[in-house]
């Protein structure tokens, strides 16, 4: 039986997603902008689902717009607050290093156009401080994006403190929640989050589509020109079946919260203590605030690919850093950013887990293969002969 533990990447999903969506592929098929009664159909359940994520979120339907994941919700939600900055000539952006490149390639764009971009370090456990957010912004600021929770090294971020200031100093602040939805409490009053990102794909609702949160009154800019869909902020038929079964995903992830995140990150800390007794490993991340499902490790003396398909062979499903950068031989921008060496950061693995993760034989497989991999290589031989030194 294979043992998915990539869920960061991508989720099954949900029988309870799928079947709220069948009848919008099968009967209900209608377009919303349609005035007949089918098309009218398609649009109660556009306004009912928007209903439902606004209460996942603690916001108004009114403020959500749907996309069609969540690098296009982060793409707008950095464009827009660009946009309202430059009309008051502040041209100042502050993020971190460790971002996904949805936000990071995105903020390489608004640079080439006169933007300042300010990456705040994220220290070794991979973290910001809403200190260093208050430090960092000047009287020109016009954006604060930080991510939520981290999606290769799990660390979960102070939003609510880093919203507070952010509040505080009038300044816009955008989280890219894309891991923490459907996983963590999310309430964007409480945390003075005004815009949010997040993808139906990572809590077991359908792929390619998503979900942009803008309070009141921010105007969002269009990426798409065309119709009036999504009150002229996205143009483009909605989504109807992929927006039904987000919605009905994302409301059972909600429900069972706390019971899930219970569960996972049990399995996680065991793993957690079972792989950090390999020798000359490390774990990545924030040990305490940390996503429930992620278990991230370096492990000296071997690469990451090589870990990735014999533990495919073992019948695990693992990653090496994000799904955009493997398959990449460039070591992750994330693992980097919090200091790991090259060297170090090549021989990385990312397992992810979810609430139907139950098998441990992970905790028998990845120390066989590492020591197998390290059995043939020579730059573990170079360590244990001396020649070079051991980092961790
Ligand atoms: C933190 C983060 N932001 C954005 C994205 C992009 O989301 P999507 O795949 O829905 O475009 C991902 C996907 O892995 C992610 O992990």
């Amino acid at each position: 039986m294979t043992i998915y533990a990539d869920n960061a990447a991508t989720t099954k999903m949900s029988r309870t997603a799928i079947e709220a969506m069948l009848p919008y592929l099968e009967t209900d098929y209608g377009n919303p902008s349609s005035l007949h009664s089918v098309g009218q159909h398609a649009a109660e359940a556009l306004a009912g689902v928007r209903q439902t994520v606004a209460d996942c979120l603690g916001c108004a339907p009114r403020e959500l717009i749907f996309t069609s994941g969540g690098s296009e919700a982060d793409n707008q939600a950095l464009i827009s607050a660009a946009r309202i900055g430059e009309r008051k000539g502040k041209k100042h952006i502050i993020s971190t290093a460790f971002e996904h490149h949805a936000v990071l390639h995105t903020l390489k764009k608004l640079e080439r156009e006169g933007f300042t971009v300010e990456l705040l370090p994220v220290g070794a456990v991979g973290t910001v401080t809403a200190q260093q957010v208050a430090a960092a912004i000047r009287a020109d600021t016009c954006l604060v994006s930080v991510m939520y929770a981290n999606n290769e090294i799990g660390s979960i971020l102070p939003i609510a403190e880093i919203g507070a200031v952010c509040r505080e100093r009038g300044v816009l602040f955008h989280t890219d929640a894309v891991q923490a939805a459907g996983h963590l409490p999310i309430d964007v009053r409480e945390q003075s989050i005004d815009l949010l990102s997040l993808s139906g794909h990572k809590f077991h609702g359908p792929k390619g589509v998503g979900a942009l949160y803008a309070r009141q009154g921010i105007p969002l800019t269009s990426l798409i020109e065309g119709g009036a869909q999504e009150r002229g902020k996205r143009a483009g038929t909605e989504n109807i079946p992929a927006i039904v079964g987000m919605a009905a995903a994302l409301r059972e992830a909600c429900a069972h919260l706390d019971e899930n995140a219970a569960k996972v990150s049990a399995l996680r800390d065991r793993l957690i203590a079972g792989l950090a007794e390999i020798p000359h490993s490390a774990l990545n991340g924030d040990p305490v605030d940390r996503l429930p499902g992620n278990v991230s490790f370096c492990f000296e003396g071997i690469e990451g690919e090589s870990l990735l398909l014999l533990l495919d062979a073992a019948g695990i499903c693992a990653s090496s850093g994000s799904a955009c950068t493997s398959g990449s031989l460039d070591p992750s921008h994330v693992l980097l950013a919090i200091g790991r060496p090259h060297e170090v950061a090549h021989g990385s693995l990312r397992l992810s887990l979810c609430e139907w993760n139950t098998d441990d034989r992970i905790l028998a497989e990845v120390p066989r293969v590492v020591a197998y991999l390290r059995d043939m290589s020579p730059m573990w031989r170079d360590l244990v002969s001396g020649k070079r030194k051991f980092i961790l």
